[in-house]
């Protein structure tokens, strides 16, 4: 896209300066690199300012249709690589604004009314965060798409429920991978939540004060699509509140990956191996020849890291800034495009693995079968329900497990060494010894029975697919 970083001397703002700009300074300055990206928003909010400027007669109508025909043509110039950047337009806005001035020459000047580049950028920033965050919201639905297709195939599917990563209790791998579904409304809740806070048009706040003449802000705000407009301009120029909190919601969407990641990780290692990582999807060593290594994942889990970094660099670059607009807030677009690019790629590629991810389960009956462990706590809930209170339940399945009788294959143990341990143990108490027994007790609501979770992967199966 961009095609000649030349240098243009002549700056639009240079009125009061004698000098030129040092060269260092012009390319320690400009952020057109980075804010190229925004050039659909500039322009569009530019068309709209330009109707606005027209309609109330603050320039004559028939400037304002060169100047929005001169905008069309700009945009056209720029997707067809014919738009010639140059560094020392400073950003997209001077860049726009030069190239209009060339092409349509006087009535461009017009253009710059009543708008500063500080309500202009805040303005391309709200509007390239609307976008982003529907299409991080749709991502989020297919990935729960997926995952709701993987619980149903699952649903029945007995899994080591762990808790410090100690064997726990037996749940469904349906009710473990609904688990992520709820993590990841929450994430969405909260970028519908940040949408509807930046569905405020700043633009009109001007470079601080608003203006002596006589915009209609409304009407752009309806044009570009904003529910309302800001009330304050001071707080329209300085506020990056809509950017630190999608860093800090991207961030967490990057936990709430980097933790099924982990167990993606730990769960397909060769020690454990219940799941079944697909191959097109993890790489190989390039030394040893047995490794399938789970590379996806691991870079997912890492690139955690980068989401959490750049919600620290908005973070520390925001703190303790004057009012109003200060140039510190240039340095906002890089961290978020980065972030919004990777959480989006992140997303994608898990969506995508999740599909073909399979249970192992040689390896998950194995240690289902060999676990008495998990299903001390059903055995101690059997007891509650005969009169003993929990704590002393506790206690008798406790030293149970201290016994030889912790080393048999749940399945064989039968009532009279259950009876060992307590009298109250009844004929219906071998039931318990039964890892998919255990999982459809849990009938609580909200718990790990196969019923309920059904249930709820058809809600979800509904609502994104
Ligand atoms: N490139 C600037 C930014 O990204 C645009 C606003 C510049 N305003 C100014 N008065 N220099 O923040």
């Amino acid at each position: 896209m961009v095609k000649n970083m030349g240098k243009n001397n002549k700056k639009l703002w240079g009125g009061r300066f004698l000098s030129s700009t040092n060269t260092k300074t012009e390319h320690f300055t400009e952020s057109l690199s980075v804010d190229i990206r925004l050039y659909k928003y500039d322009i569009k909010g530019s068309i709209a300012h330009a109707e606005m400027l027209g309609k109330t007669g603050i320039i004559p109508q028939k400037d304002s249709v060169k100047i929005i025909k001169g905008l069309k043509k700009i945009q056209t110039d720029i997707e067809s690589c014919n738009f010639r950047f140059s560094v020392s337009d400073e950003d997209i806005h001077m860049a726009v604004e030069r190239a209009l001035t060339d092409d349509i020459g006087e009535p461009a000047k017009k253009l710059h009314t009543a708008r500063s580049r500080n309500d202009q950028i805040t303005l391309d920033m709200k509007m390239y965060l609307k976008d982003a965050i529907k299409n991080m919201i749709v991502l989020i639905e297919d990935l729960q798409g997926n995952l709701a297709e993987k619980a149903y195939a699952y649903a029945d599917a007995v899994f080591p429920g762990m808790t410090h990563m100690q064997l726990a209790m037996p749940v469904t791998f349906g009710h473990y991978l609904l688990s992520f579904i709820h993590m990841f409304e929450r994430d969405q809740s909260r970028l519908k939540d940040i949408f509807g806070r930046a569905d405020e048009m700043p633009l009109g706040a001007c470079a601080l004060a608003g203006t002596n003449l006589p915009i209609d802000r409304l009407y752009v705000a309806k044009k570009l699509g904003f529910s309302r407009v800001s009330r304050n301009s001071m707080d329209a120029v300085s506020d990056r509140d809509y950017i630190i909190e999608t860093l800090a919601a991207v961030s967490m969407i990057g936990i709430h990956l980097s933790r099924l990641c982990e167990d993606l990780v730990v769960y397909s290692s060769s020690a454990l191996n219940i799941i079944n990582l697909p191959e097109g999807f993890c790489t190989g060593s390039s030394m040893m020849p047995h490794k399938k290594n789970p590379d996806v994942a691991e870079i997912v889990r890492g690139k955690t890291g980068n989401l959490i970094g750049n919600l620290v660099s908005i973070l520390v670059t925001m703190k303790a800034l004057p009012m109003a607009y200060n140039r510190d807030m240039q340095e906002d677009k890089k961290p978020l495009f980065d972030s919004v690019d990777t959480v989006c790629g992140c997303l994608e590629i898990i969506s995508e693995l999740m599909k073909s991810v399979t249970l192992n389960s040689g390896a998950l009956n194995k240690i289902l079968g060999a676990d008495l462990g998990l299903l001390a706590t059903d055995l101690a809930e059997y007891l509650v329900t005969k009169g003993i209170p929990f704590r002393e339940a506790h206690n008798i399945i406790g030293r149970m497990m201290l016994s030889d009788t912790a080393l048999k294959n749940p399945r064989e143990i039968t009532l009279k060494e259950l009876r060992k341990f307590s009298d109250k143990f009844g004929p219906d108490s071998t039931k318990l010894l039964d890892m998919k027994n255990s999982a459809a007790n849990k009938k609580s609501l909200g718990g790990a029975a196969p019923v309920g979770v059904k249930k709820e992967i058809r809600k979800w199966l509904k609502k994104n697919r």
